[in-house]
């Protein structure tokens, strides 16, 4: 088996971009039938933006809220970090108000915010700098994450995944689908089955579409097919990404991953969460304290704007799920492998 992994075979999208005066994302409402990039030219235009999931998945809207904040840099006329803070301020919270449950996002901006406050008169390049760094570790973490993670999968095994923790919702390569490329890379999986993931699609419009580009035939599967793919034995691992993993290993991620959690040990699946330490929350202590997004219930109303439900039904629509610690394998971040994630072994890795 060879464990080297050519990147620039697997890693060919990039769906944020800098254009050294304005932000492109590329808008993944849109995909797979058309690659198409959207200008912000402001802040509140990137917070619309990832309200809207023109951008989305965590680590993405954390590097597209950083560059929200130099573009709202440019409204701003001070001396110093310390004396553009308040007036930039406004925009921060707009920014971090776009979407709830992701914590990078909220920690981009503590980031952003920190540097801005120890930054002299060059400060608009320090933010500048800094949304770039951003971007340039979550890369680096992905890849180092991806063999941390496909180290643990036995050569000939089967995954399955849940909406799209690939090229897309990061800086690049991904993170579930970072081990799982580089799991294909080095022949330790020889089967990717992918769930739709309802609503929004994000396996079936995103992640089957982004493998492809790679030269991976992923297998689509219906979210209510996957307890039975489980039972026939042809997937050995569950392998997800997260948006926020508390102190206690607890982990929200897309809707519909803790009934695969509780799929997988019934049948002796092993679960692995893929994340870079930006996920990591350890003010928040368990999974309850979690607050949870629920977007439009018409979401649920439609497939591709065809309605399906009858008018004037109701519908609740909650867009994450949060999986207990004791259902997970795996954690996976840039720093290590924590097996058996509880309150123990994640203070051990990541202090707090
Ligand atoms: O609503 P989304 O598409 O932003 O949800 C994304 C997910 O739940 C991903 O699994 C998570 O953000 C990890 S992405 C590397």
């Amino acid at each position: 088996m060879n464990d080297a992994i050519d990147f620039d075979r697997y890693d060919r999208i990039r769906p944020i971009r800098w254009t050294g005066d304005a932000l492109e994302l590329l808008d993944q409402r849109k995909l797979p039938f058309a690659v198409e990039y959207v200008r912000c030219d402001d802040s509140d235009a990137v917070a619309a933006a990832i309200h809207a999931l023109t951008v989305r998945g965590a680590p993405a809207i954390g590097i597209a809220a950083a560059w929200g904040v130099v573009l709202a840099a440019r409204e701003v006329e001070a001396g110093s970090g310390v004396d553009a803070l308040p007036a930039i301020e406004p925009a921060l919270q707009r920014l971090n108000a776009a979407r709830p449950t992701a914590v990078n996002l909220a920690w981009a901006l503590a980031r952003m915010r920190r540097v801005l406050a120890g930054a002299g008169s060059d400060w608009r390049e320090v933010l500048a700098r800094e949304a770039q760094a951003i971007a340039d570790e979550d890369l680096a973490a992905n890849r180092r994450m991806g063999a941390l993670g496909a180290a643990l999968i036995e050569p000939g095994s089967g995954v399955l995944t849940h909406c799209n923790t690939g090229s897309l919702a990061t800086a690049g390569f991904g993170t579930a689908l970072g081990v799982i490329r580089a799991g294909v890379a080095q022949g330790r999986i020889d089967a990717v089955f992918a769930g739709e993931t309802r609503p929004w699609l994000q396996g079936a419009r995103l992640t089957v579409w982004e493998l492809e580009q790679d030269g991976i035939a992923p297998t689509l599967i219906a979210d209510s097919a996957a307890s039975y793919l489980m039972k026939t034995g042809k997937v050995r691992w569950v392998i997800v990404g997260a948006d926020r993993i508390c102190a206690n290993g607890d982990t929200a991620n897309k809707i519909g991953t803790y009934q695969l959690a509780i799929a997988a040990r019934h049948h002796g699946v092993h679960f692995m969460v893929a994340a870079p330490s930006s996920t990591v929350d350890m003010d928040t202590l368990t999974g309850d304290a979690i607050e949870i997004e629920e977007r439009d219930p018409g979401e649920l109303f439609a497939v591709g704007g065809t309605r399906t439900a009858a008018e004037r039904v109701g519908a609740w629509n909650p867009v994450f799920d949060v999986t207990p610690h004791e259902l997970i394998d795996a954690i996976v971040t840039e720093r290590g492998v924590i097996e058996r994630p509880d309150e123990a072994a994640m203070r051990a890795a990541f202090g707090g």
